[in-house]
C-alpha cells in the first residue's frame, strides 16, 4: 500500500462584498452612552458597515463569490465544493452554504458550513485545500460571510461597537491551475475550556429560545472582552512566531490577521519582529466582521496590489469557542 500523493493547492481568485450603508462612531453615540474617542482609542473602529433590511448573510456571501469567481474565470457549474463559514446563517437549519450554491448556480457543487466563529473562514479553507489537494474536488469555493448586526444587542455598549456585516471569498484549485497563490500550510486549535468568553447563550439545543430568552437578550451576542483580548493577543503571537519560525521575515509580504481590536493587533505586533506596514487593516472601516475579516482583507489587498508576487503571506485568527487558525500563504 502506497501514500496518496497530495496535490499542491493555490488560490485561483478573489472576491468581497460590504454592504453600502455605513454606521459610525457618532451614529452610535446616539444610541448607547459611548464616545467616538473611546471606540477609536480602545478599538482602532471608526465605522462598520450595516446590511440593508431585506438582505441577509447569504446575499453577501454570494455577491463575494461571484466576485471570486469573475476573478478566478471559473463558472460556477465548475465548483465542486461550496463552504461557507457563519456565525451568522441565514437560518440554523438548513446550512447557508446551500442557499448560496443556489443563489449563484453552483448545481454541480456539494456544500456544507463551517461553524468556527472568527476563525471559520481559517478554518474553512483549510478544509477545502484538504480536498482539493487529496483529488476530492477540484475547484472549491471558500467562503467567510456575516452579518453579525443581526445577532448584535444595539443597547449593549460594550458589543455593538465592534461589530459590522461583510462577507469574502476565495476560489481553490490544484496549484498548476492557481498560479496565484500556493497554501503552504493550515494550522487549527482549540481551547472549549474558554467556551462562554464569546457566546450566544440561547436560541440552541441547550436553551431553546423562549418568551424569557427573547427578554433577556439572550439570543445576542455576549463576551467578556478583557479575557478575549489576552488569549487573543498571546495566541496571535504564538501562531505568527511558530508559522514563520523556518523564514526569513524578509519574506514576509503581508500578514492579514483576524480584525479583532487595533490594540490587539499592535500589541502582537509590538512582540514581534515584524514592521508596521507589514500588516493588513481594515478594522477600522469595517469593524469586527467575524469569519469575514480576512477574506474581505485578502481581497482588498489583493485588488490593491499589496499582495507581493513571490512573498509570504500570513493570514492568522482565533475567536469563540475559543478557536484559532492560520495559513501560510505563497504568492
Ligand atoms: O472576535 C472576537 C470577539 N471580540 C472580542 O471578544 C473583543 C475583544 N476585546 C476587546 O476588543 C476589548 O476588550 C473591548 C474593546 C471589548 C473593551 O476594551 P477594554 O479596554 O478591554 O475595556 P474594558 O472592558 O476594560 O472597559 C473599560 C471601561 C469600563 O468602565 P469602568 O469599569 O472602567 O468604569 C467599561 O464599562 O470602559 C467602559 N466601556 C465603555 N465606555 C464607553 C465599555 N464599553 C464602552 C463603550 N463606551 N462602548
Amino acid at each position: 500500500m502506497g501514500a496518496v500523493a497530495l496535490r499542491r493547492v493555490g488560490i485561483l481568485g478573489t472576491g468581497s462584498a460590504v454592504p453600502s450603508r455605513v454606521l459610525t462612531n457618532r451614529d452610535l453615540e446616539r444610541m448607547v452612552d459611548t464616545t467616538d474617542e473611546w471606540i477609536v482609542q480602545r478599538t482602532g473602529i471608526r465605522e462598520r458597515r450595516i446590511v440593508d433590511e431585506g438582505k441577509t448573510t447569504s446575499d453577501l456571501a454570494a455577491e463575494a463569490a461571484e466576485k471570486a469567481l469573475a476573478a478566478a474565470e471559473v463558472s460556477p457549474r465548475e465548483i465542486d465544493l461550496v463552504l461557507v463559514a457563519t456565525a451568522s446563517p441565514d437560518h440554523l437549519v438548513p446550512p447557508t452554504s446551500c442557499r448560496v450554491q443556489a443563489k449563484i448556480g453552483a448545481s454541480r457543487s456539494a456544500a456544507f458550513d463551517v461553524g468556527a466563529a472568527c476563525s471559520g473562514f481559517l478554518t474553512a479553507l483549510a478544509t477545502g485545500s484538504r480536498f482539493v489537494s487529496t483529488g476530492g474536488a477540484e475547484r472549491v469555493l471558500v467562503i467567510g460571510a456575516e452579518c453579525l448586526s443581526r445577532i448584535t444587542d444595539y443597547t449593549d455598549r460594550t458589543s455593538c461597537i465592534l461589530f459590522g456585516d461583510g462577507a469574502g471569498a476565495t476560489v481553490l484549485a490544484p496549484l498548476e491551475r492557481a498560479p496565484r497563490g500556493e497554501i503552504l500550510e493550515t494550522r487549527l486549535g482549540a481551547d472549549g475550556t474558554g467556551y462562554e468568553f464569546i457566546w450566544i447563550p440561547s436560541g440552541g439545543a441547550a436553551r431553546p429560545a423562549s418568551a424569557e430568552t427573547v427578554a433577556a437578550k439572550e439570543h445576542f451576542l455576549r463576551l467578556r472582552g478583557r479575557e478575549v483580548f489576552k488569549f487573543a493577543v498571546s495566541r496571535m503571537v504564538e501562531l505568527i512566531e511558530g508559522t514563520l519560525a523556518p523564514y526569513d521575515p524578509s519574506e514576509v509580504g503581508i500578514v492579514i490577521p483576524h480584525q479583532v481590536n487595533l490594540r490587539i493587533l499592535d500589541a502582537a505586533l509590538e512582540r514581534l519582529d515584524l514592521p508596521r506596514d507589514r500588516l493588513e487593516v481594515t478594522i477600522d472601516r469595517y469593524g469586527n466582521t467575524s469569519a469575514a475579516s480576512i477574506p474581505v482583507a485578502l481581497d482588498e489587498a489583493v485588488r490593491a496590489g499589496r499582495v507581493v508576487p513571490g512573498k509570504l503571506v500570513l493570514l492568522v485568527a482565533f475567536g469563540a469557542g475559543l478557536t484559532w487558525g492560520s495559513a501560510l500563504i505563497r504568492w
